[in-house]
């Protein structure tokens, strides 16, 4: 079970037979592993080269939106260091372990699970400082102890970068697809291009582009204000030879929404960030 102390080295004799004994742990959590992953049918990773391009609370609505289908969803935040999809699902409290050891996700309604770093906090502000293999260690055990259901879509939630983080989710996650996020303007497409470049060194299937904080439509006027230029986004997936899955409104709602804790897309449908996400999500299920 979570531990909070992954990645430990341990003695590195073989004398002792701690190698054999991790072994066997380590044999033991890939089948753990397997069984997870065979219950899950579509698995997405929600990325970026770059910070505060919206992943997070794309990833939020997407859960949401692909629950509220009827699809059975999980949505998994492996931003160790800085998660923010408690908040956003309005989840409080800590996970809870079964008697065997599982960790049981947390509903967010009856079709939609929740796993983050942050429920396993007992300190909401407490700092998470662990390097690569440690990070590994807990993004496996996210996969192999959490009793998620036979799910239809796993979305998890990855920090900005091509770090360990989509690294390991990566390699534990083999089937898994990559939606990549952007903002329209070119800082942030420089870092995006990185990360598709990322999905094809490690084979990782790209399912596709998402841009996010497009023109926002002024609800007075009606008219679109550029705040992050506008076009980059299908520029960008028609250069690098990716599908182009659609461009989502900069909407101050989505941060209202977001600090309230039940996302845009579960408080006003016809908003039009939840209606732009709602034609992305009929893309990506298309591309499925
Ligand atoms: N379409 C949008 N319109 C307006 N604000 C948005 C939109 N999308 C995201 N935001 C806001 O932008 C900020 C960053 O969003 P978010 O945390 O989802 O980004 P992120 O890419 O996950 O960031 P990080 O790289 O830190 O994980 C938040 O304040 C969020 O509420
Ligand atoms: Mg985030």
């Amino acid at each position: 079970m979570m531990d909070q102390k992954p990645g430990n080295a341990g003695c590195s004799g073989s004398a002792c037979g701690s190698n054999t004994a991790s072994q066997m742990a380590s044999s033991m959590q890939d089948k753990l592993i397997a069984g997870s992953l065979a219950k899950i049918k579509n698995k997405l990773i929600v990325m970026s080269g770059k910070g505060g391009v919206g992943k997070s609370s794309i990833a939020a609505n997407l859960a949401v939106a692909l629950a509220q289908k009827g699809f059975k969803t999980g949505l998994m935040d492996v931003d160790l260091h800085g998660p923010s999809i408690s908040q956003m699902m309005g989840l409080e409290g800590l996970l809870d372990i079964t008697p065997d050891r599982r960790v049981l996700p947390m509903a967010y309604n009856q079709h939609l699970k929740v796993v983050s770093m942050q429920s396993l906090m007992t300190d909401a502000n407490q700092a998470v400082i662990w390097r690569g293999p440690a990070k590994t260690g807990i993004i496996r055990q996210f996969v192999a102890d959490v009793l998620w259901e036979d799910l239809d879509f796993l979305i998890i939630d990855c920090p900005p970068g091509t770090g360990d983080e989509p690294l390991s989710v990566a390699q534990t996650i083999s089937d898994a697809k990559a939606l990549v996020i952007t903002t329209p303007q070119e800082v942030a497409l420089l870092d995006v291009r990185k990360s598709i470049n990322f999905c094809r060194t490690i084979n990782l299937q790209i399912i596709g582009l998402l841009e996010n904080m497009g023109p926002f439509v002024c609800p007075d006027c009606g008219e679109a204000i550029e705040l992050f230029k506008s076009g980059g986004g299908a520029e960008t997936a028609h250069k690098m030879g990716i599908p182009f899955l659609g461009s989502l409104p900069f909407d101050p709602a989505v941060v209202i929404t977001a600090d309230s804790g039940t996302p845009i897309i579960d408080q006003n449908a016809d908003n039009q960030f939840a209606k732009a996400l709602n034609e992305s999500v009929s893309n990506i299920i298309n591309r499925l």
